[in-house]
Order: C-alpha cells, then structure tokens, then sequence
C-alpha cells in the first residue's frame, strides 16, 4: 500500500514509484510532439504559426549540419510559448536539460538575450543584450542559433522539413535523461 505522507514512505514504495517513473519517461517524445503541435494555434501576428516557425528553425540546423541534439533542441526552442510567451526560454530550456549538454541548455535560456540583435531596438530594449555572455563559451554557436537559424524562420515561402521528419530525432533524444538528471536524482 502507498503511502499517505512521505515521512511515512518505505523503500518498497520507493521502488515501486522509481519504476512507474522510469515506464512513464517512455511517453516523454510524445508529450514533446504534442506540446509542438500545440505551437500550431499560435500565430500572434507573425507570417508564419509557431510549428512552422519551430520546424524551419530546426530545417536551418539540419541544413547546416548542427548535431542531433541541437537539431532537436531548435524544434524545440519555442516550446515554451506552449505555457508562457514571457518565460518561455527558461521553460524550454529547463525541459531539454536532462537531455542535452550544458551548451545546448544555455543556448536555449539565453536565446531571446541573443534574439534581441534583431528587433529590441524598435521596441526600447538593449540590442545588444547578448553581450553578457560574450566572454561563455557557447557564445559562437549561441550566435550562429539566433542569427543563422532562429531569427531567419519566419518564411513562408523556405522549403520547410515536416515535423515527422524529425520524430525519430525527438524519439532518440528524449528517450531518457542525461547524465545531469542522474547526478540529481
Ligand atoms: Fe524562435
């Protein structure tokens, strides 16, 4: 019998819980291509909706040759517009963290920081916002992410990869946490 308060807990409930978790994580890509198809009701002025806004980001990546990882990490930089357009670096980043390696992570929080270059000066924000983490190293890469690849997405016309294209890449990288959430467990 499960417990009822946590003081109360013993390692067989433990064990138990740790395996339901553990079978859960399998459904851990679908939940991403949900939330991705959610993307397609957001539109918010722009000339194309958020998915496609995702998959050209991630058709960029691909094209350009950026790993797996960052592949799947650029269709999924907006996800968190899915909760919160305000926080959505953060939330996006903190769901691929288990996944992904620390740059990549930090690419994806950072990512309107960097965004900014392109449109914060019309709105009375500091353009060059990005310039606080010139000295990281995942600035480059963070720099090529926003300039070649995010902030370029937004085109209707550009030959846009479909998302079953990339299922198999979301089934791979989310198939189960990195070495992070371990350490953390
Ligand atoms: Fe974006």
């Amino acid at each position: 019998m499960a417990f009822t308060r946590m003081d109360q807990g013993k390692i067989e409930d433990w064990m138990v819980i740790g395996h339901a978790v553990t079978t859960r994580q399998a459904a851990m890509p679908q939940i991403i291509k949900s939330m991705l198809l959610q993307l397609e009701q957001q539109v918010d002025g722009f000339a194309v909706n958020q998915l496609h806004h995702a998959l050209q980001t991630a058709t960029r990546a691909a094209r350009d040759g950026a790993s797996e990882e960052m592949i799947v990490a650029a269709l999924c930089h907006d996800i968190g517009k899915v909760i919160s357009v305000e926080n959505h670096p953060a939330i996006a980043a903190e769901i691929l963290k288990p996944y992904v390696s620390r740059e990549t992570y930090e690419i994806i929080r950072t990512h309107q920081d960097f965004q900014g270059r392109h449109y914060y000066a019309l709105i009375g924000k500091d353009p060059d916002a990005r310039s606080q983490y010139a000295s990281e190293p995942w600035y480059e890469a963070a720099r090529v992410f926003t300039d070649g690849w995010d902030q370029a997405s937004f085109d209707p016309e550009y030959d846009t990869l479909p998302l079953s294209h990339f299922e198999p890449l979301i089934d791979r990288v989310f198939i189960s946490p990195g070495r992070e959430l371990v350490q953390g467990a």
